[in-house]
């Protein structure tokens, strides 16, 4: 499905019992919302599910691709608008934990729980702003299917690059599918970003943090620094996965998850 807010073509998925519990997703960059397929068939049956594809990713418009998480965030917000959800539980993967962050410090009021997946509070220091620049020049130069191929090693598990899982396939696959442009502009966009560790401390709402046991792009150790400041969180180190966790782990991932969203 399709949904025309801020003035761009956003592809979503919605599914579940409609008068439920809605549940957004927001995947991880440069992915699609197709990484959230095992936990949507999990509600299925107790919550409202969405799952979008942030500006620029998988099947939603590329627009001019020069994208911020500000706009990011207008966006969410503008689908909740337009799929008439007063409050919903935000569930956001690494860069999608970015936009679920700042979303909450502009509109807390739209939000009754979040889930942070292999995310972090912290904004690029001089060093990351580099690398994005890096980067976002190599992947228009040398497109998307060699930036997937380097980015995999740093996002699974040795295990599951050796043993080639179906998951890296599948990220290799998105990543492949999306235009380099939407990727060196979100890039760019990451670069730019607020930190949001101040406004941790106002996070009033029930909050999961699930962190893979080797992420080492958003450690379990940021993880805990989340976790000691965000009141009444609750964090789980997730087995046998690095920053995919939800596709490396997806029976200990959603059994957390489930939990969590049958007590908010
Ligand atoms: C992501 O998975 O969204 C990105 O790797 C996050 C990042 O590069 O900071």
């Amino acid at each position: 499905m399709q949904a025309k807010v801020n003035g761009t073509k956003i592809y979503y998925t919605e599914g579940g019992n409609p008068a439920a519990t809605s549940v957004v997703f927001i995947h991880g960059f440069p992915f699609s919302s197709a990484i959230w397929k095992d936990q949507l068939k999990m509600l299925d049956r107790d919550f409202h599910h969405v799952a979008y594809d942030f500006r620029g990713l998988g099947s939603s418009d590329l627009g001019d691709g020069q994208y911020t998480l500000e706009g990011h965030v207008d966006d969410l917000i503008a689908m909740l608008d337009y799929l008439e959800i007063d409050q919903a539980i935000v569930v956001g993967l690494s860069m999608g934990g970015y936009i679920a962050l700042r979303a909450l410090e502009r509109n807390p009021e739209r939000f009754l729980g979040v889930v942070l997946c292999d995310t972090q509070s912290k904004a690029d220091d001089n060093a990351a702003k580099i690398k994005r620049a890096v980067g976002a020049k190599a992947v228009k130069q040398d497109g998307a299917a060699a930036f997937a191929a380097g980015f995999v090693g740093a996002v699974f598990t040795k295990a599951s690059i050796q043993n080639d899982v179906a998951a890296v396939g599948l990220i290799k696959d998105l990543i492949s599918a999306n235009n380099p442009l939407a990727i060196a502009g979100n890039l760019i966009a990451m670069a730019g970003r607020t930190d949001t560790t101040e406004s941790l401390r106002n996070i009033s709402i029930p909050t999961l943090i699930l962190v893979g046991e080797e992420d080492a792009l958003t450690t379990p150790d940021t993880a805990r620094v989340m976790h000691e400041q965000i009141k009444g969180s609750e964090l789980h180190v997730v087995p046998k996965a690095a920053h995919m966790s939800n596709l490396e782990n997806p029976e200990f991932f959603n059994a957390r998850l489930l939990e969590f969203l049958k007590k908010v």
